[in-house]
């Protein structure tokens, strides 16, 4: 039978508690193709600034070790990173979210696909109205490893007379920069993905203020004349906040700058009934990295109450991108398909009109879906 090595990263908060449901449902797939999943936990976010302090070495979120394994792996599947613990603020501190960033960098994951995947029995979960959701399919594609994340970071303790209107105290800026070419590769892939969906690609930019999306605009439309079959339309992105609830069904791949996507994407989780619904893949050109929208939720963390989907469903898309078992996706998305429409619910999908009965912890619900594998 085949091995896959799959490097697995639990992270903080909530994550070690998803993750386990992420690699139930592996395993029991992996039985039912005939394939081996091996599985090997690193340390990655707050979870490792820990470890690598307690150990006296140089302080990491990401250390050497787990990029190695992760190199080394045929898929990556992380669950969360962050919390409360970590929020120093102070210049210098090491924070998660640098692990985070530091592993999408480095694998080359350049894009990050969202796929905003309505669920029926989920609709009256949505803060939305049930007319306003009805035929919504769309995913969003997000650029990953540029833009305001990646364009250098600083800051310095003012001197007075220095920095921006002379003022005193501290400076600080973010660069948001792009070159054609990172644009290029996210909105070529936009397109392609556009082509095998409803044909239509929404590119969303601040064009009427900044330079890098007027840039991004003129990619996108020298593309557009490759695909004559694909409808572009641009949009600024105040505009598409307001049009993601105001006609969600509009959209089918919508593709925008990193910044824009993070934000965008925990808007339109919302149509699907909850964040801890929406699945991701991290894509470059070697090893992919599979993660939920969402982060840690130190609120609800060491409770067992977290959904576990929004990791299963990154699993779904591991099985299909990275390792081309669409049979396999096809079968756990039923399976999770059917455990909603059976009723079954984690607290945050969960209405008055749930009985208590049917309203699951983290583990009950990862072990009803492979359950329902069968
Ligand atoms: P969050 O996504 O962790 O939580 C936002 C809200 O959604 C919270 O109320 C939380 O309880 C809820 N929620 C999120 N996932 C859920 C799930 N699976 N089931 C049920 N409810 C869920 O965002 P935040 O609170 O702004 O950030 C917390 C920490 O997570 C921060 O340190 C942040 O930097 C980090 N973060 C990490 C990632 C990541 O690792 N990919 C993504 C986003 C935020
Ligand atoms: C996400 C998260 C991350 C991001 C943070 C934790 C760095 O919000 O994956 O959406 O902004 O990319
Ligand atoms: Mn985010």
């Amino acid at each position: 039978s085949t091995t896959y090595r799959v490097c697995t990263l639990p992270g903080d908060g909530i994550g070690p508690e998803i993750i386990a449901e992420g690699k139930k449902v592996l395993a029991a797939l992996g039985e039912k193709y005939d394939v081996e999943f091996v599985c090997e936990d690193h340390l990655i976010g707050g979870a490792a600034i820990d470890a690598t302090e307690a150990a006296g070495g140089p302080v990491s979120a990401l250390p050497p070790e787990t990029l190695e394994a992760a190199k080394a792996s045929e898929a990556v599947l992380l669950a969360a990173v962050g919390g409360p613990k970590w929020t120093d603020t102070r210049m210098g501190a090491v924070r998660p979210e640098q692990g985070l960033l530091a592993i999408r960098k480095e694998l080359g994951l350049y894009l990050n696909l969202r796929p905003v995947r309505m669920f029926d029995a989920l609709i009256d979960a949505s803060t939305l109205k049930r007319e306003v959701l009805t035929g919504v399919d769309l995913i969003i594609v997000r650029e990953l490893t540029g833009g305001l994340y990646f364009g250098g970071h600083e800051r310095t303790m003012g001197v007075e007379g220095a920095g921006v209107g002379g003022t005193r105290g501290e400076y600080a800026r973010d660069i948001l920069e792009y070159s054609e070419y990172e644009v290029d590769r996210v909105v070529r892939w936009a397109f392609d993905a556009a082509r095998r969906r409803r044909g239509v690609v929404h590119s969303v930019d601040k064009a009427n203020v900044l330079d890098t999306s007027r840039m991004w605009r003129e990619v996108a439309h020298n593309i557009a004349a490759e695909y004559p079959d694909v409808r572009l339309e641009d949009m600024y992105v105040d505009n598409a906040a307001m049009q993601l609830i105001a006609n969600p069904a509009q959209f089918d791949v919508l593709v925008t700058e990193n910044t824009f996507g993070d934000i965008l994407s925990d808007e339109a989780s919302m149509l699907t009934g909850s964040l801890g619904m929406l699945a991701s893949a991290s894509l470059g050109d070697g090893t992919a990295l599979y993660e939920p929208s969402h982060g840690s939720a130190p609120d609800i963390a060491g409770q067992g109450i977290a959904n576990p989907i929004a990791q299963i469903l990154s699993v779904e898309l591991m099985l299909r991108y990275s390792f081309g078992m669409d049979d396999a996706a096809d079968e756990l998305a039923a399976a999770v398909t059917r455990v909603l429409d059976e009723g079954w619910r984690t607290g945050d999908i969960a209405d008055e009109s749930t009985p208590a009965e049917k309203v699951l912890g983290t583990a009950a619900m990862g072990d009803k879906i492979v359950e329902a594998l069968g």
